[in-house]
């Protein structure tokens, strides 16, 4: 939820923190442009060093990671839902990838102005506007452009816990409606025990007027994403990362991947 008419203030914030981070590298992109963007939309927001910082230092890592190894790997298409300032289509972009932002309209509209004003080019990126309680991502996407017989890596980095369940589960349903075989998606969960589920994160943003609305035990995140067709990573066997790693993330900082596959149906109770 965002508060009324403005945009997200966590979005700032987090363009604010990520100031301070060292960046996976990439032969292609222009990372000038990411931090000239960070850098208007922090202003004169002051991050203090704690664990929000060192959280979103592991999480800022792990997306990089994620973008650079798929776009090494060919894919053409890469989602970025709840966008915020996020600047990866300007520091990532690479010859051939198309870019879509998905982001509510408030914030949207700002981060425009701002792209617009600074004079920075992201004429690769297609800018979709979507308020995830009450407009189809999917249907808007494939407005957009969107190539839903082509693979996907989709992004929902810090904006799960700003969702009811039954809006992410909705909009992971979307995302999953338009993901070709092949695709992928990268999601950051409040799950209980993480930084994001406990109440000075709450509290922090409650105080921002975006509530956190979600939090999940890892076994239902894990259901939640394999109901929308989301299977992570590991259970695949098709990935690199060993199940043990994988469950040292999911404990430690709710930082997911998962593969298109088929929808599972809810488990029957008593089963
Ligand atoms: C904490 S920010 C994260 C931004 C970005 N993903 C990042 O990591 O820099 C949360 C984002 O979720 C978006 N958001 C929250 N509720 C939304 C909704 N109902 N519809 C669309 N976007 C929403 C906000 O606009 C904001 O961009």
């Amino acid at each position: 939820m965002i508060a009324e008419g403005g945009p997200s203030l966590t979005a700032q914030r987090v363009a604010a923190h990520r100031l301070g981070y060292d960046r996976i590298p990439a032969p292609y992109g222009d990372p000038a442009a990411d931090d000239a963007l960070a850098a208007e939309v922090a202003g004169d927001i002051q991050v203090p060093d704690g664990r929000m910082h060192e959280y979103l230092a592991v999480r800022t890592a792990f997306f990089d990671r994620i973008v650079v190894s798929a776009i090494d790997r060919g894919t053409g298409q890469i989602v970025i839902g709840g966008a915020g300032y996020d600047g990866r289509a300007l520091r990532y972009a690479a010859p051939g990838v198309r870019w879509f932002e998905v982001d509510h309209p408030a914030t949207q509209r700002d981060k425009l102005a701002k792209l617009r004003q600074l004079g920075l080019d992201a004429g690769h990126v297609r800018f979709v506007a979507v308020d995830f309680t009450q407009d189809p991502a999917d249907e808007r996407l494939t407005g957009a452009g969107l190539d839903a017989s082509a693979p996907t890596l989709f992004l929902l980095e810090g904006v799960a816990v700003y969702l009811e369940a039954a809006v992410l589960e909705a909009l992971l349903g979307q995302f999953r409606d338009v993901a070709a075989p092949g695709s992928r998606l990268a999601i950051s969960m409040p799950v209980t025990g993480t930084f994001r589920a406990g109440s000075r994160f709450r509290a922090a943003v409650a105080g921002l007027g975006e509530p956190a609305l979600s939090r999940f035990e890892p076994s239902e995140a894990e259901g939640l994403l394999a109901r929308t067709g989301w299977h992570l990573a590991a259970r695949t066997g098709q990935d690199d990362e060993p199940a043990a790693a994988r469950h040292e993330r999911l404990r430690v900082a709710g930082l997911l991947t998962a593969q298109a596959g088929p929808r599972e149906l809810p488990a029957l109770p008593g089963r």
